[in-house]
């Protein structure tokens, strides 16, 4: 059972979790919730069996747990997802949108949004993030973009937005809805990182106060839902609810675990009765940890002087952002260290810095080790240099989606200048793609990879040096 040996090797160690899910390995889920879960985990591993409701078409306790979680968010309707915030992405684009269709979303969004649009076959209208060189990361849209392009596309269908970005980056959503509702459009929101915003009112403004049509979130990232659980909420007529259902159930195995399901109803449980408790004690602990990292470590670690720079509206500062380059290591490098000496588990890395995501379910141990264990990396003279991404979007010359099924081959590197792109291509940093399905591989996107790859960088989309392009194409 080499997974299951993998996983005994794991928690003996008793890891510090700075990952997903924000469980915490169960210690955030109140002490009688944890047990009850535990001891019922076979008990209670059923699917659609008659009295138990029908997540397919519920009437019963799913429909009742759905309610309730509406309410907690002041949504007019919410439903259950057992396939992720990825499901509930591809859901809602599906519900907005026809062939044809355009659709204003951010470069660097999640590739559940690509993945959506490959499937309705909507045209997307990408928007560039703004990029902090110095984090080397992209940020976000600002509204003065975001005006443009709703200018430049007034028949545009919709927009999508994600709030926060995986680095805890917020846009103005409030300004940038009202503006695009105004003009007819649907707003989706890809809130997979933001269930939390709602419990506090240090924590930038949530979906659900502003006006949007949908909004996805993932409670398995920061509540305290199983994995692979999520929930979608919706507001007002706009969106076609049938069509909305009937991609959620495309997208949807027909038996559904209700153990995950049964999670979401203890997650939605833990944050009507303590949801504001719980949010504020991970970012007491953020905060705790901010202040020790930059005052006792060579590292900076990001906070709200971020506000209203460089494509920056709002910061979740529920989250670590630690910049390691400026004291001259890789994001790699250092999350290897950690994890590897002293059992400290970051959520991610990149290039230049390293993540670390807190909820409830930490503890001031946490903070400590992990504080104990930055001080012992010492400062280096060379700084580490981020890479640059080329200034213009590629040109595009197949529709995503025909690309994406188009016959395909890998192709090396040096041969690919001028070919059509039949897969995404994201070098992290910034972790915005730098050429999507249908696009043209130009000399410098070549010398972009090229750098990423020397520098000790990872490129999504390429394989042994070898990137997928379309047949023939
Ligand atoms: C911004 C964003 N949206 C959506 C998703 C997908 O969420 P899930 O893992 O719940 O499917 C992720 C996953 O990390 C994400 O970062």
């Amino acid at each position: 059972m080499p997974l299951v040996e993998k996983l005994i090797l794991y928690s003996g160690k008793s890891p510090v979790r700075f990952h997903m899910p924000g469980h915490k390995g169960g210690r955030g889920v109140p002490k009688n919730l944890r047990l009850m879960m535990e001891k019922n985990l076979f008990r209670w591993d059923v699917t659609e069996i008659p009295g138990l409701d029908n997540w397919h078409d519920p009437e019963g306790a799913i429909e009742e747990a759905q309610r309730l979680l509406a309410e907690l968010y002041g949504a007019d309707r919410s439903y259950f997802l057992v396939n992720g915030s990825t499901s509930g992405v591809m859901a809602m684009l599906g519900a907005a949108l026809e062939k044809g269709d355009e659709v204003l979303l951010p470069r660097n969004s999640h590739k559940a949004a690509l993945m959506g649009i490959i499937l309705t076959g909507a045209k997307p209208v990408y928007l560039k993030p703004q990029v902090d060189e110095e984090l080397g990361v992209a940020t976000g849209v600002p509204l003065s973009e975001w005006r443009k392009a709703l200018e430049q596309h007034p028949d545009a269908k919709a927009l999508f937005i994600t709030n926060p970005t995986y680095q805890g980056f917020c846009p103005n959503l409030s300004g940038i809805s009202s503006e695009a509702k105004a003009r007819g459009m649907k707003v989706l929101v890809d809130e997979a990182h933001g269930p939390h915003l709602a419990f506090s009112k240090r924590l930038p403004s949530s979906a659900g106060e502003c006006k949007v049509d949908v909004w996805v979130q993932s409670p398995h990232k920061m509540l305290c839902s199983l994995t692979q659980s999520a929930w979608l909420h919706l507001k007002g007529r706009d969106l076609d609810r049938e069509r909305l259902r009937s991609y959620l159930s495309l997208l949807t195995s027909t038996s559904p675990s209700y153990i995950l399901m049964a999670s979401l109803d203890v997650a939605r449980a833990v944050m009507e009765t303590r949801g504001r408790y719980w949010v504020e004690r991970g970012l007491e602990l953020a905060e705790r940890a901010r202040r020790s990292i930059n005052e006792k470590t060579p590292f900076y670690c990001v906070g709200r002087e971020v506000r209203g720079r460089r494509g920056v509206y709002d910061v979740d500062l529920s989250r670590l952002m630690v910049n390691v380059s400026s004291a001259g290591y890789t994001g790699f490098f250092v999350e290897k260290v950690l994890r590897k000496r002293f059992h400290i588990y970051a959520e991610y890395a990149d290039f230049s810095n390293v993540y670390f995501l807190l909820t409830g379910g930490n503890t001031r141990d946490d903070v400590a080790k992990l504080v104990r264990a930055l001080k012992r990396f010492p400062a280096r003279k060379k700084k580490i240099k981020s890479v640059c991404f080329p200034g213009d979007l590629p040109e595009r010359a197949m529709d995503p989606g025909k690309a994406y099924f188009s016959p395909a081959e890998w192709i090396h590197l040096d041969a690919a200048f001028g070919r059509i792109t039949s897969d995404a291509v994201v070098p992290y940093p910034p972790g915005v793609p730098l050429l999507y399905p249908g696009e043209v591989v130009e000399k410098q996107h070549i010398e972009v990879i090229r750098e990423i790859q020397k520098a000790g960088g990872y490129c999504q989309g390429i394989k042994n040096g070898r990137i997928k392009v379309v047949k023939n194409g």
